[in-house]
Order: structure tokens, then sequence, then C-alpha cells
């Protein structure tokens, strides 16, 4: 009963591995996932409680992209299950690991594959699930542990009343849920509750009894709008990016009031107020996650290049793939500007969450 097909309206990372890929520019995401390695060990250590561990033991990724992180996760969650099974050598049976790639059927599974190859240290059966996470995509009770990282703020679906222009909750000028305006930010918040609600109930049903769920994903600080973020003040200069480009005649007005961004980031209290309220996992853990990334040495460009492996496709989707380019140098050329109020560590603002969810034992 597989319902996981997604809608072809949504945009995957930039694919490949070339200049412009999310393979090549993901190196946020990536230190992150990197920074989670002694978290994993010791959720598999501490948390997993698998009444009987056969010997296949099967993970699955929920938005993997093209890598390289999801390598890195799966890596860490291999070696991790390894030392806890044999490391004490009280189990000499052997294990054998299966591993679930799943992303939109327009990912770039080819170069994901492609990739996999260079990156076997650790040994494990691969395969590709394409199709929507908000929806089942596994038999019952077959997934022992399952992981996602940066996928979950995005949104199942476009949000037709903000961007109908007699709606109360119309986003007018502005390209995503800033935050200030109520009924948008209504919106968004009620859509991120249905997807979250419909991602739990299906990886309930997926993952076995005792076996963990793990997500990494931003949040905001307590009482923090998301334009007031760092995340948001992006956005809301790719925003002003489309709007500078209306008004010199490159692309119409209509088309850029039908923009939004299919993202929510979520404060942290409600996030946290969502997972305790499903009744098939208990929260193991939520904990802030910290890099060794030093943000001050980064640049206007390569900050360009991060967004742009996001949201290419999107805009390329949206408003055609001649803008492309001329939308980031602009972009580029106003972060150069406003890079002081942007890059400002006491403006950041959000955080990115480490969390692990158990599947409880009864129904
Ligand atoms: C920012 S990337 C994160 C990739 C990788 N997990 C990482 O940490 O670098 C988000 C990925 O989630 C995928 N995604 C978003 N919504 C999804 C959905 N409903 N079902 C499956 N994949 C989804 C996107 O296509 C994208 O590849």
């Amino acid at each position: 009963m597989a319902s996981g097909l997604s809608s072809p309206d949504l945009y995957p990372m930039s694919g490949g591995d070339g200049p412009n890929s999310y393979f090549q520019n993901s190196v946020r995401q990536k230190s992150i996932v990197e920074a989670t390695k002694e978290m994993i060990n010791e959720a598999i250590r501490d948390k997993l409680a698998l009444n009987s561990p056969s010997n296949a033991f099967n993970i699955a990724d929920f938005g993997c992209s093209v890598g390289p992180n999801t390598f890195i996760a799966v890596q860490n969650i291999i070696e991790a299950v390894e030392l806890k099974y044999h490391g004490n050598h009280q189990n000499h049976q052997s294990l054998e690991f299966q591993v679930f790639f799943n992303d939109h059927t327009n990912n770039d599974f080819n170069t994901l594959f492609k990739n996999l190859h260079h990156n076997r240290s650790c040994k494990f059966f691969a395969a590709g699930v394409p199709g929507t996470f908000h929806g089942r995509l596994f038999p019952k009770s077959s997934l022992h542990f399952g992981h996602s990282s940066f996928a979950l703020q995005w949104l199942s679906e476009t949000l037709t009343e903000v961007l109908d222009t007699k709606s109360p909750a119309w986003n007018k000028g502005s390209i995503h849920c800033t935050g200030f305006h109520t009924e948008v930010a209504e919106a968004y918040s009620s859509q991120f509750k249905n997807d979250m609600e419909t991602f739990l109930n299906a990886r309930a049903q997926e993952l076995v009894k005792g076996g963990l769920l793990v997500i990494i994903m931003p949040a905001l600080q307590d009482g923090v709008l998301l334009s007031q973020s760092s995340i948001g003040m992006t956005y809301d200069l790719l925003g002003s990016c489309l709007q500078n480009m209306a008004k010199s005649g490159i692309i119409s007005e209509e088309k850029v009031e039908a923009f939004n961004l299919r993202i929510y980031i979520s404060p942290a209290k409600d996030l946290e107020a969502l997972l305790q309220r499903n009744g098939f996992f208990s929260v193991e853990k939520i904990d802030r996650i910290t890099s060794n990334m030093n943000i001050t040495t980064l640049t206007a460009q390569f900050l360009t290049s991060q967004l742009r492996a996001i949201t290419e496709e999107l805009i390329k989707g949206h408003f055609g793939s001649e803008i492309v380019d001329a939308v980031f140098e602009l972009f580029n050329i106003k972060l150069s500007e406003n890079w002081f109020s942007i890059i400002d560590t006491k403006n950041q603002k959000f955080m990115d969450l480490f969390i692990i969810l158990r599947r409880n034992f009864s129904d």
C-alpha cells in the first residue's frame, strides 16, 4: 500500500555534482550532520531497544538528496550499531545492513548512486525509495532506524490561501513566512503541523517497536519571527531580488506575487509540543547541535551558492531557467551590501535541533 508518489511540482535540490550542485554546496548541512556522530552513537547505545535484532538491520534516510551528507549519516549509524551489537562480543551473529535512500521521484538518484561507491568505507546493501515521505513508503514494522536531516521544514504542498489575493492569509509582497503577518503564519504553521503528523504516523507504522527515528532540523528561538533570523533575512533578500527584477520588467510582478517558498521553520517550543503530542513515539532527546563551522570566515559568494543549490530548481520551475544566473548575481551583490547585519551571530536566532524519537512498545 505504498502511497508515496510525489507531486511533479516539487522541486529537488540542484542535481549533479558540478559547481552549482547541492552535492558541492551543502557544506553547512554537512558540518551539522558530522557534528551529530557522537549523539547518534549515544542514541543507539542507550535508546535503541530492539527485542531481537535479526541479522538484517534496516535503515532509511528520508529526504536524502544527492549526497554526500546522507552517506555520512548512514556511516555514523552503521558504525554505532556495529559497536552496540558486536563491540562487546556478546553477540557473534553478524549483522547485515540494508540502507534505503528516500527522496522525491525527481531527485537526482543517479548522482546519489554514482557517488555511493566512493563512500563505501562501511558495507551495506543500498536501495533508492522514490516518493514523498508524507505517506507510507515501507511495509509495516520493517525498519529499525529512520533518519532525516534538513528535510522536514519543506512543506508537502503550496499553500493556496497565501497566494489568493482575496484571502486574509494573502502573503502580499513576500516570498516566505516572515512571521509578521498573523494569518500567513497560521496558514504555514497549520500545514507544517499536518505534515509532521502525517510523517510521524507513517514512520510509526514502518518502524519496529523500540526502533529509533532521528530528526535533524532547524527551529527558531523562542519569540523570534523568521524574518528576524539570519535564515529569514536571506529569504527576504531573495524576495527583494525578484521584486527588483519585476520592477525592471525582466519578470512579471504577478509571477513574483505567485511565488512562495514551501519552507517553514517552526519555533522550537511548538515543534517540541507537536512531537510530545504524537502518541506513537517517546521523545528521548531534543538537543541543540553545535557544529565547528566558523561562520565568521564565510563569504557572500559561498552563501549565495549554498542558497542557489536549494532554491535554483524552484526558481527555474516558476520563472524559467534564463533568469537564474541574474537572480543569484543580484543576490550576491545584495548579500555583500547587507553582510554585517545578516551574518552577525547575534542575528542568527535559529538553531539546528537533534531529536531522538523511540517507537513505543504499545500502539
Ligand atoms: C536540504 S535537502 C537535505 C538533504 C540531506 N538530508 C542533507 O542533510 O544534506 C532536503 C531534501 O529533502 C527532500 N524532501 C523534501 N520534502 C520531501 C518529501 N515530502 N519526501 C521526500 N523527500 C523530500 C528534498 O527533495 C531534498 O532532497
